[in-house]
């Protein structure tokens, strides 16, 4: 059987995203550098499943590796996850996010070209949307100016991909826009665990509960578009946002080519207060937290219409904002001593 290529593959959404195409029956070869992920996470994926699969330790941005990977595997589509994240560090190290990201992504295209593989899944965000003034984004709504180097690496690489479809409209490529990714596979065994002081809302909230941090930052209750004055987001489940790209390849497995534009979220957004209550309640924890200034950059409300997902891939969101949190405290609670 023709092989998965996962680049990011020990990554937080890399990870989640092996662990079901192994258990679809796919085979998978994964490739990382772990410049921000640790290499006991293959034999979680493992433990897992139960399955095995063919593992990389390589920089994707070099290409002569990657071209051995492709003669040492019949690969049949690639699922990009390689990429820099952190919003703040871009603003600070923007030639370290271009090059990395862009240029990662291009050295991917070209390999993949010149070894006639045409099925490519990128792992885009909802943050090339940028701020358009209005809270509910749509897949044909223009992109927008991102706040970050981080974004408008996203941008460049979602334009990279339309002219690459343009030029050669053999290519199958699906772009997914995700929301906010939380949560953790209910093992506990794989989720999100990043080094230092962490930016996002729920690896916060997690290293308060487990007192880590003395207290969260509440950045802003006084939004006015808000039921509580505080932001609200699309929080999914990175379970639900893994399965995702599972039907995202089926898509392509049918249709042949093609380039395909999908937003993976619930639809649903919670504010950040409804988070960290909701946090408390299902795990019984105690998250401290006080009202901070609005954090520059942040939109009030921000979320998805995920309709496209459902009719054309018969994705839904299923998991609950209490699976969310349930989830990722279990991470912690499993990881302790780690
Ligand atoms: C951020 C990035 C976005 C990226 C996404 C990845 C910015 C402006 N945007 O989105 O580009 O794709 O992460 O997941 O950084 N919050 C607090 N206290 C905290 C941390 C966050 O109140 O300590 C609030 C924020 O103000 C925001 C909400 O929680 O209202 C969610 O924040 P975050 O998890 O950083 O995600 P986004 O800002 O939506």
């Amino acid at each position: 059987m023709k092989k998965i290529l996962v680049t990011g593959g020990t990554g937080y959404i890399g990870s989640h995203t092996i662990v079901e195409l192994l258990e679809n029956d796919r085979e998978v070869v994964a490739v990382d550098d772990f410049s921000n992920s640790k290499e006991d996470v293959i034999e979680k994926i493992k433990k897992i499943t139960g399955k095995d699969f063919k593992f990389y330790n390589v920089d994707y941005l070099k290409k002569e590796k990657i071209e051995k990977i492709f003669q040492e595997n019949e690969i049949d589509a690639v699922i990009n996850f390689a990429g820099y994240k952190a919003v703040a560090e871009s603003i600070k190290e923007p030639l370290k996010y271009y090059k990395n990201n862009v240029c990662g992504a291009i050295n991917l295209l070209e390999v993949m070209q010149e070894h006639g593989v045409k099925k490519f899944v990128f792992s885009s965000s909802a943050t090339v949307y940028g701020n358009q003034n209005c809270s509910k984004y749509t897949e044909n709504m223009e992109r927008g100016h991102a706040s970050s180097p981080y974004g408008t690496t996203k941008i460049m690489i979602e334009k990279i991909l339309e002219d690459l479809y343009f030029s050669d409209n053999t290519w199958n490529i699906a772009i997914l826009r995700y929301f906010n990714p939380v949560g953790a596979h209910e093992s506990g065994l794989i989720g999100e665990n990043p080094q230092g002081i962490p930016n996002n809302l729920m690896p916060f909230i997690m290293k308060v509960a487990n007192k880590e941090i003395d207290c969260l930052n509440i950045f802003g209750n006084d939004y006015k578009e808000t039921k509580d004055g505080t932001c609200a987001r699309d929080f999914l489940h990175v379970v639900d946002l893994a399965k995702g790209h599972i039907k995202a390849l089926e898509k392509l497995d049918k249709e042949k080519n093609g380039i395909f534009v999908y937003n993976l979220g619930t639809g649903n957004p919670y504010t950040v207060q409804e988070m960290v209550e909701t946090f408390k309640k299902v795990n019984n924890v105690d998250v401290p937290y006080k009202y901070a200034p609005r954090r520059s950059g942040d939109l009030p409300i921000f979320y998805s219409d995920p309709t496209k997902a459902k009719e054309e891939l018969n994705w839904t969101a299923e998991k609950t904002i209490e699976d969310m949190c349930k989830d990722s405290w279990n991470f912690v609670v499993k990881n302790k001593n780690n």
